[in-house]
């Protein structure tokens, strides 16, 4: 099979390392340019990494070579090299929203992790297994932006993947209505480690700064309508949310309260989760995991250190369903950040564009 041509726009960095070293073992993606700032272009890959690889793989052997392109100046150059690229630059937001348009206007598809464009109306904000349908906008988006080919696609925030996924199938069924959620997020989602941030040892941080903001608006969007070129978000629903820095490296837990109008049985809601399968499992792509949600009957699972690399990191963890006094039930969700709330979302995204023709 012939492999689609990738470049990573901000492939020096934490995110972009972990797109480089997916790639790098991926079946129908090859990594054929890497970009970054001025700081590290004309180097070598290796070179522009050295002393800051983060990953636990080896540095890709095809990585290595590559010259790193400067994401700002060489854009017509990159289009022209690849098929798509996956975007995690790290700028003003106003400045990535121009450089993703800027790569998408010159027919080269975007798939970024980046939130610049997350409330763009006629971008996709897509979990694979909860919105596919959502990729629908994408002619819509064409036509605003002028191009045959380009577009920009987006993943969701890392903090929302630990419990969208599990209100999913319960949300319409059983009419899902209200949730209340605590996040306990790792350190790796700020881009740090314990050796770059020493005061997370021992410490808990009550505040990351617009992550509540996105824990409860983001899911009003994933479960949006698409109507008249726009995705419209839903209202039938609310969130409210705290999130909290935690030291652990990767993970993010959270702590659900919701609430239905149609109050279903545990054991409907465990039938659910089990039963649960998305696009991504029905089209086998290679990063779906094969069972999404998976349900720990011990009461002290899910564990941030045992369990965040479910399915290489792409499944969602789930437990302690249980009653509630003020909610109808309370459970615990787990997802790991970096690979399905990061990188690996992204992955799986561009792997559905791919299957679907919107990425030729
Ligand atoms: N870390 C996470 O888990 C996580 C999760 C979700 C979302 N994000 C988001 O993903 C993005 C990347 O995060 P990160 O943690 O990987 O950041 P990072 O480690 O600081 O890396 C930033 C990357 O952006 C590049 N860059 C910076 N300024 C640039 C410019 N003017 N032109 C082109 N490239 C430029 C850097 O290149 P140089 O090496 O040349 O400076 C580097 O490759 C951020 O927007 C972040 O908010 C991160």
């Amino acid at each position: 099979m012939k492999k689609y041509k990738v470049g990573v726009i901000g492939a020096t960095g934490m995110v972009g390392q972990r797109f480089v070293s997916l790639i790098a073992d991926h079946p129908w993606f090859e990594l054929t340019v890497t970009a970054a700032s001025s700081r590290s272009a004309g180097k070598t890959y290796e070179e522009a990494v050295a002393g800051r690889w983060q990953m636990p793989t080896p540095l890709p052997e095809a990585s290595k070579k590559l010259t790193v392109l400067t994401a700002e100046t060489d854009i017509e150059a990159i289009a022209s090299e690849v098929d798509f690229v996956f975007s995690a630059v790290d700028m003003k937001k106003d400045e990535i929203k121009a450089l993703e348009e800027a790569y998408a206007r010159a027919e080269c598809p975007v798939v970024s992790n980046n939130s610049a464009h997350r409330w763009t109306p006629d971008v996709p904000m897509v979990i694979p297994e909860v919105n596919p349908e959502h990729l629908e906008i994408i002619p819509s988006q064409r036509k605003r932006l002028g191009t045959t080919r380009g577009f920009i696609a987006v993943k969701s925030n890392c903090s929302i993947q630990s419990y969208v996924p599990a209100f999913h199938p319960l949300k319409d069924k059983f009419g899902l209505n209200r949730a209340l959620v605590c996040t306990y997020q790792a350190i790796s989602g700020a881009g740090k480690t314990f050796e770059s941030w020493p005061e997370m040892v021992d410490n808990v941080i009550p505040y990351i700064g617009g992550e509540e903001e996105k824990s409860e608006q983001e899911p009003l969007k994933i479960w949006g309508s698409l109507e008249g070129g726009a995705i419209v978000p839903t209202n039938s629903l609310s969130i409210t949310s705290q999130c909290i820095r935690v030291p652990a490296t990767d993970g993010h837990m959270a702590a659900v309260f919701v609430g239905f109008e149609r109050k279903p049985d545990i054991s409907e809601i465990k039938q659910l989760w089990k039963d649960f399968r998305g696009l991504p499992q029905t089209l086998s792509l290679p990063s779906a995991p094969k069972q999404f949600l998976h349900y720990f009957e011990e009461e002290n699972r899910p564990q941030t250190g045992l369990d965040r690399g479910l399915e290489g990191g792409m499944a969602v963890s789930l437990g302690r369903l249980r009653p509630d006094s003020q909610y109808d039930y309370r459970f615990i969700g787990l997802s790991h950040n970096t690979l399905r709330g990061a990188a690996g979302g992204a992955v799986l995204l561009a792997e559905l564009l791919c299957a679907q023709g919107y990425i030729s």
